[in-house]
């Protein structure tokens, strides 16, 4: 088929790419010219496991092309998807999706009645309407509203190739024939269920997802702080409730939070949803306070651990996880916040992580007389230091040197806080460590893999 794209971050690169490789004619689009040029040379602004791989064979293939003319997007497409961005409005939690607004008005005139226009952004429920609304209106009546269609993305960062190709599930929000054939036809190779729905549902379906996703990881975060307090091990808990087929093992790690670009986002926005709506969003409410407050509540189990304070403290890893270069809503950023706020010397350490503009004041927090700066290797970031947090579970943190880190740390007994849960515990305690983890006591059982 013959497939446009519209915006070519991670969901409209990858979706695009990995159409290519499926026998599709795809051509991307994106209003910034500098990117298309980028891409048209093969040189991706982020890093996706494999994709940058992916788009220089498609393209070379002949398959994938990017242009800046987006009004041009639905000429000869069988299929327009829109992949913008949408996120969070300045108040609380609305989501902004001006950038769906002005993909839609580029391409208002292009349009026909053969043109099936799919959204894949995450959109507040109802926009699916709203847009096919605005493109009949626009196009006088031509184009059929019923030609809009909500398709979702379910794709993980680190991992967004692997999940386009093996998908759990395809959710297709369609109204109309058209829509519903060119989709179906498009999804043909899928070894799973095609959820097939109304638009609206569609959109529920995708934020329902992610706050669920939150929900699970802010229910752990609760255990493993009660597990704390109680002197029980939470991962222990987490396997022994997650083999329950209910209730699953998977997004049950305790850690310092959830971040990235999407959960923190998708639960804000469902919660400003829910409260227009005149619903009492609670559950979302508590979800995202106990993700607020978990890096604190980490930093607390790390100060009551440290024999001095504040005193020098490293940092490992500030992408929000391992396998992406992205920091948006990082927990670990959330931590050097908290850190400089109670007057923390911090040096944090990272292999991959994009910073933006003053990243760290991004969130929020008012400097007391901390400082933080980023180092360029795990050893440095440690030189000095009286206590280590571990942030973001990078392997080459599982694999550090840890008599060199002890060498090189400040104190009698400094201090490992495992934010992850990744490190040998036993190991740590051996060579001269206090070891903190979340929600996993150091005793007999602490650290087992769990397999028996
Ligand atoms: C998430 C969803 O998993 C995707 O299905 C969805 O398509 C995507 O958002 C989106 O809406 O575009 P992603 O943001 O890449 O994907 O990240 P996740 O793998 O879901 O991880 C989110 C955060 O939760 C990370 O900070 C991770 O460290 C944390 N996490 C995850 C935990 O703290 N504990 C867990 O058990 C699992």
């Amino acid at each position: 088929m013959k497939v446009s794209v519209i915006g070519s971050g991670y969901v409209g690169l990858t979706t695009g790419a990995a159409l290519a490789s499926l026998g599709n004619v795809v051509q991307g689009f994106d209003t910034n010219q500098e990117l298309v040029e980028s891409l048209n040379e093969g040189r991706l602004p982020f890093y996706e496991a494999g994709l940058a791989d992916l788009v220089r064979a498609q393209s070379a293939a002949g398959r994938l092309s990017f242009s800046e003319e987006v009004s041009r997007a639905p000429v000869g497409a069988d299929l327009v998807f829109i992949c913008v961005g949408t996120p969070e409005a300045r108040e609380g939690g609305r989501p902004d999706i001006s950038q769906v607004e002005k993909a839609v008005e580029l391409i208002a005139d292009t349009v026909t009645p053969r043109t099936v226009v799919v959204l894949k952004s995450t959109v507040p429920i109802g926009t699916g309407d709203k847009i096919a609304l605005l493109l009949s209106q626009k196009s006088g009546g031509l184009f059929p509203a019923d030609n809009v269609a909500v398709n979702p993305e379910f794709l993980r960062e680190g991992s967004a190739l692997g999940d386009f190709f093996q998908p759990d599930r395809v959710v297709l929000g369609v109204e109309g024939e058209l829509a519903k054939r060119r989709l179906v036809e498009l999804y043909g190779w899928v070894q799973a269920p095609l959820v097939l729905t109304d638009r609206k549902t569609a959109e529920a379906i995708k934020y329902a997802a992610n706050a669920f996703l939150a929900t699970k990881i802010s229910f752990i975060n609760q255990i493993a702080r009660l597990c704390t307090s109680l002197g029980i091990n939470a991962v222990d808990v987490a396997r022994g409730i997650g083999l329950d087929r209910r209730i699953g093992p998977d997004f049950l790690e305790p850690g310092v939070g959830f971040g990235g670009s999407c959960l923190p986002k998708d639960l804000a926005a469902l919660v400003f949803m829910a409260r227009a709506a005149g619903a009492r969003p609670t559950l979302l409410e508590a979800v995202a306070e106990i993700n607020r407050s978990q890096p604190e509540w980490v930093i607390s189990l790390m100060e009551q651990a440290m024999a001095e304070k504040p005193a020098p403290v490293a940092v490992w890893g500030l992408s929000f996880k391992p396998d992406t270069d992205d920091t948006r809503s990082s927990p670990a950023l959330a931590l050097i916040s908290s850190l400089v706020a109670r007057g923390y010397e911090v040096r944090a350490y990272d292999p991959m992580a994009r910073l933006g503009e003053d990243p760290v004041a991004a969130h929020g927090e008012e400097g007391r007389g901390g400082r933080w700066c980023r180092v360029d290797s795990a050893y440095d970031a440690v030189a000095g230091a009286h206590a280590l947090v571990l942030a973001t579970a990078w392997p080459e943190f599982r694999n550090a040197d840890w008599s060199r880190v002890r060498r090189l740390m400040a104190g009698e007994t400094p201090v490992v806080v495992d934010g992850r849960n990744a490190l040998e515990p036993a190991a740590l305690v051996g060579h001269g460590f206090v070891y903190v983890s979340v929600g996993r006591v150091a005793g007999r059982f602490a650290g087992r893999a769990g397999k028996q």
